[in-house]
Formats: C-alpha cells, structure tokens, sequence
C-alpha cells in the first residue's frame, strides 16, 4: 500500500499529540474491525463577531493507538478544526481530511472516517453538557 508523503510527514511528525486537562468536551471512537481507538479532546472558546458570542475551538489534541493512517488523519482534524467555529468544525468531513493530506489510499478511508467522527462527538460532548 502506497501512502502519500503527506501522510508519511504526518505519522512520523504528528501535530497536537496529547491530553487536554479538563476538555471540554471528548470524543471517542473505536473501529470495531481493527480495535483501534481514537480520543479527541477539545476547548472551547468564546469571541464576540458582530456583536455575537460566537463559540470556536480554542485547543484540540488527540490520543490515537491505531494505523499510520489513523495518526495522520487525527493529526489533520487537530489542524484543520483548530481556530474554526463549532458550527464549521462540524462540516468537516472525510473527505476533507483525506484531501488535505494528499488523499489516503482507498481501503484506508475508514480511519479518515474516525478523525472525523470522533472531533464530531467531542463537539456533541461539549453541546451536552452546557445543555444540563
Ligand atoms: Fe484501524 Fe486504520 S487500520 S484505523
């Protein structure tokens, strides 16, 4: 299987690797097929635009026990949500993740599917708990 370079520079390299103390909000997704897992944390933000609060990710890490495509991918999400508000972070999708980092190898798509996935359930974490 051939990985991009971009996929390599990532593995090897990853950006936002970690915990964050008391996130705000976590993400957690496992990929029944492999057994690898994902955690995704964040912190939210607040700024005011226009005169209205608008909520961002103000920090984004990432813990991943998984494929080098899986490290690669939630390296990217860390970097492509970083400083995007809730509501664009959200649209982030696979395809997004793949693209960025020079597209994955086909059979691999799944583990983009999980950086994905997993920044999507942290921000519901976070929208859950000021919720209560
Ligand atoms: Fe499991 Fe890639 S092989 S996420």
């Amino acid at each position: 299987m051939m990985y991009s370079k971009k996929v390599m520079r990532y593995f090897l390299n990853p950006k936002n690797v970690g915990e964050i103390k008391n996130p705000d909000g976590v993400g957690k997704v496992g990929n029944p097929v492999c057994g690898d897992v994902m955690y995704v944390y964040i912190k939210v933000g607040k700024k005011k635009q226009k005169g209205k609060e608008i909520k961002f990710i103000k920090d984004i890490k990432f813990k991943t026990m998984g494929c080098a495509a899986a490290i690669a991918t939630s390296s990217m999400i860390t970097e492509l949500a970083k400083g995007k508000t809730l509501e664009d972070a959200k649209k982030i999708n696979r395809n997004d993740v793949s693209k960025s980092l020079g597209n994955l190898p086909p059979i691999k798509m799944h583990c983009s599917n999980l950086a994905a996935d997993a920044l999507k359930k942290a921000i519901e974490d976070y929208e859950k708990k000021i919720r209560r």
